[in-house]
């Protein structure tokens, strides 16, 4: 599946300090470094997959998996990262559910980056990755679309926001958001639900925590222009018409709420194959 162009990839906001900060540490999490094949579910633009990369310089016996299901994603990806005579980066064009034909070998840890809230069936897909590890190999995820990933002290600065790039893109653009079902990102489970799945596909947790981030204006501004998040916020929309309102919306809320950040949870979890 491959709906957006170059333009509307995750490639702008994947490189903000504050995200970069959330997947260094899943990385420690996943004991990359440690572990030396790993597979990053959901890649991306490889934005995780180079801060792999940084701790495996020139590693022997290293393997990276880089699986997506957007040629674009992985196109920018390869780009980004380039070629490495060191260690192999195999770039799979693949949908996570099918990780067991994607990625042949067994390998020491799996990251999955901000990606599992798309997957219907988790349970399934949890499995699979379990079956992928080797024995006392880590799973570790990460993801701010869940229940409880909205502080209170966020909802009023959301609800305006929406609002208001609602009302602009009705007004210079004379469309509204169609009223479809919610996008699978959009259905949320919680913490808890979560949890259970892991430890229902039978592995260990090792790690589960919660983390408040301040977001600043510059990560509301780049999520913006990602499609899949304007794809949920504005289903429907033509992108650039979406990703303008959301953006103007955002410069004249900030402004009014005299707004230095946003805050928003992200949940960690790392479990291990006992
Ligand atoms: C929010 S980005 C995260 C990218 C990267 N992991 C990071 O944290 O910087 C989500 C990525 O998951 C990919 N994706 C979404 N659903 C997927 C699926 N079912 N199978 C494979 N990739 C998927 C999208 O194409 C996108 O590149």
């Amino acid at each position: 599946m491959d709906t957006a162009s170059e333009e509307y990839t995750f490639t702008s906001f994947s490189y903000l300090p504050f995200y970069t900060q959330v997947n260094v540490r899943l990385l420690d999490l996943a004991e990359v470094g440690k572990q030396r094949t790993i597979v990053d579910l959901g890649c991306g633009t490889g934005g995780v997959t180079k801060l792999i990369l940084e701790r495996l310089q020139s590693a022997k016996d290293t393997v990276i998996y880089a699986v997506d299901h957007s040629t674009t994603a992985l196109k920018a990806a390869a780009e980004e990262i380039g070629e490495r005579k060191d260690l192999v980066v195999n770039y799979v064009h693949s949908e996570a559910q099918n990780l067991t034909d994607a990625v042949k070998d067994r390998v020491d840890a799996i990251v999955y980056c901000n990606s599992i809230h798309y997957v219907p069936d988790k349970a399934k897909l949890v499995k699979q990755i379990k079956e992928k590890l080797v024995t006392r190999g880590i799973f570790a995820f990460n993801t701010s679309f869940f229940e409880g990933a909205h502080p209170e002290d966020s909802h009023e600065f959301f609800r305006k926001w929406m609002m208001r790039s609602l009302r602009i893109l009705k007004r210079e653009h004379g469309l509204s958001p169609k009223k479809t079902s919610k996008v699978e990102s959009r259905v949320q489970l919680t913490a808890n639900q979560y949890i259970d799945i892991v430890e229902g596909a039978g592995l260990k947790i090792l790690v589960n925590d919660l983390n408040r981030v301040e977001v600043p204006h510059e990560g509301w501004h780049q999520i913006s222009g990602f499609s899949d998040w304007i794809e949920g916020v504005m289903p429907g929309v033509p992108l650039d018409k979406g990703r303008e309102s959301l953006q103007k919306g955002l410069a004249q809320i900030w402004t009014e709420m005299e707004l230095k950040t946003v805050p928003r949870v992200w949940l960690s979890v790392s479990a291990s194959k006992v």
